[in-house]
């Protein structure tokens, strides 16, 4: 079995991974490591994810385990990529109803969520890699579902009609943050691994 190490104080991005890993079946154990160091806020979900992995790896590295931080948030279109980078700040200001009070009467409703997940490659070398993942979808009118966390309940992804906080299986087969593990597992263990590793929709 692999060990991977997720960096990171959010509980709904852990819960997130603990069900992918289950829904693919994958040989995977996944351990949870508080960040250390203050979040800081860069012009890129990469950067900051980038930050997060390098500024919060314990001293010694265990062998053959993957440590990995992620970045992510919502784009709007009509706002021009907002909040982007500054979601997580966003919710806890405004929160969903700020965003709807911003989105009313705006026609266009399209919006993304990216992950951008940073991993070290090579742990002796300290080499460093970036994966991103996409969710394109829209924002619905009302918030709807309990599930999830952070946005889930205003967003609806591509070719469906429910909001993520309503069928959360659905979103972990799908989001952003699957895609981008796949990328991080696909460049990882491709040919080393006997699990399949593919996202049932969109790359
Ligand atoms: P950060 O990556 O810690 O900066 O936090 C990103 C913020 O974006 C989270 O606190 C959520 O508010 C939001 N976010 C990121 N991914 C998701 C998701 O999968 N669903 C809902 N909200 C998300």
């Amino acid at each position: 079995m692999k060990r991977v190490y997720f960096i990171s104080s959010n509980k709904g991005k852990l819960n997130d991974y603990l069900q992918i890993i289950k829904e693919m079946n994958l040989d995977l154990e996944l351990r949870h490591l508080l960040p250390v160091s203050e979040e800081a806020v860069y012009d890129s979900f990469e950067k900051t994810a980038k930050h997060k992995l390098l500024s919060n790896l314990p001293e010694t590295l265990e062998e053959d385990t993957v440590y990995f931080a992620e970045d992510s948030g919502l784009c709007i279109d009509s706002l021009k990529g907002f909040p982007g980078v500054y979601s997580s700040f966003v919710l806890k200001t405004i929160g969903l109803n700020g965003i709807l009070k911003l989105m009313d009467l705006e026609e266009n409703r399209t919006a993304k969520f990216v992950c951008a997940l940073a991993f070290l490659e090579s742990p002796r070398k300290k080499l460093t890699k970036v994966v991103t993942g996409l969710s394109k979808g829209y924002i619905h009118t009302k918030p709807l579902g309990r599930k999830g966390f952070g946005y889930d309940p205003i967003f609806v992804p591509k070719g469906f009609h429910k909001t993520f906080a309503q069928d959360l299986n659905l979103k972990n087969q799908l989001s952003h943050r699957r895609q981008a593990f796949e990328k991080m597992l696909n460049t990882l263990f491709r040919g080393k691994n006997n699990a399949t590793i593919t996202s049932k929709q969109g790359k």
